[in-house]
């Protein structure tokens, strides 16, 4: 329940525009709604015989979130997204699992949501092949899935919704060919190898470039997301290169770290650093770009609080989910970085 509510807080800091001003209405909106199946139940008890057991309340559905991992603050910003979501629907409860990027670890998690019975599972995948078998046996199993951000392989779940990785690492891409004509010796600092968006961020970026064989990228290696492990990569690519103008880092963690290993060398100067996921957070993506440490990011957004209201639409309105639902990004420079603060970061 703490962990619950300290989720909630930190959803309306971070979504104060549109976390916190729903939870108003949503407050007004979960009295109207708990109170009408409490009539209904009311209303069929009265007619009921009285030996007969008082009909089950309608309407409450449990939701499993296995999450794959919330060391990371993006990941955090997004089960608080859902819990704020949540808060919205009396309908729902929902139960978060972390798998602390360990896939045997969320495997598990899986079957016992699987066991539960839960009315509907969302999974944020930590790597795509290890998890498919799990997310197809749930959803053999009669359970919706609802697969946000990674994917799994294959097509055996209900809708995927996640932002356009292709499209964000295309959109970086530009930005180093338009902003280097001349060329440019490029570092990226990827992410973890079996999850999707790395693959996607990757190819995005290359066709982003144009073919301009004046940019090269001289390094490239995963630190798996972890800003921690971006520092160690950074420094060996330091090592490694005299001249480097542009770091792309498939996420701002591993921007910054990157940034922080440069910054050490006293290199930071030399060169640029691109990131991914423009959290309006004091520590977040777009603070970065204010503070000059990013030249630019990309709002990756998670996809929380569509995928509560996809639960909603389907759970209890009966309608039918999109197979796939597909996010916009922003590209967050010192432009627009300010206004973009002021509008997400309350
Ligand atoms: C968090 C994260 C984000 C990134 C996303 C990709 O785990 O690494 O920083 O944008 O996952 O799935």
């Amino acid at each position: 329940m703490k962990k619950l509510i300290a989720m909630l807080m930190a959803g309306c800091m971070i979504f104060l525009m549109a976390g916190c001003g729903q939870s108003q209405s949503a407050a007004s909106n979960q009295t109207a709604a708990a109170s009408a199946p409490a009539q209904e139940t009311a209303a069929a008890q009265e007619s009921a015989p009285a030996e007969e057991p008082a009909p089950e309340s309608k309407g409450t559905f449990l939701i499993g979130m296995s999450q794959c991992n919330i060391g990371e603050p993006w990941r955090v910003a997004m089960n608080a997204q859902i819990a704020a979501a949540a808060e919205k629907y009396p309908e729902f409860e929902v139960v978060f699992s972390d798998a602390a990027q360990d896939n045997s670890k969320q495997i598990a998690d899986v079957e016992n949501f699987i066991v539960q019975q839960v009315d509907l599972l969302i999974i944020s995948p930590n790597e795509a092949a290890p998890l498919t078998a799990v997310v197809k046996k749930a959803y053999d199993a009669g359970i919706p899935v609802i697969v946000l951000d990674r994917r799994v392989e294959g097509d055996a779940y209900t809708s995927f919704i996640g932002g356009d990785n292709v499209l964000i690492g295309r959109k970086a891409g530009e930005y180093v060919a338009k902003n280097y004509p001349d060329g440019a010796k490029v570092v990226e600092i990827k992410g973890l190898e079996g999850a999707t968006p790395q693959k996607e961020r990757a190819d995005g970026f290359r066709e982003g470039l144009g073919g301009n064989d004046k940019i090269e990228i001289i390094y490239s290696q995963s630190c798996d997301w972890l800003r921690d492990k971006a520092i160690t990569v950074m420094e060996a690519a330091l090592q490694a290169n005299d001249e480097i103008d542009v770091v792309y880092g498939h996420n701002d963690p591993a921007a910054v770290g990157a940034y922080l290993a440069a910054k050490n060398a006293g290199r930071e100067g030399e060169m640029i650093f691109i990131g991914i996921d423009g959290l309006p957070t004091p520590d977040g993506g777009i603070q970065e770009v204010l503070n000059g440490t990013m030249a630019v990011t990309y709002v990756y957004p998670t996809g929380g609080e569509e995928a509560i209201d996809a639960a909603y639409r389907l759970l209890v309105n009966g309608e039918t989910l999109e197979k796939e639902v597909i996010l916009d990004t922003i590209e967050i420079t010192i432009e627009n970085a300010k206004e973009m603060m002021e509008r997400f970061g309350g």
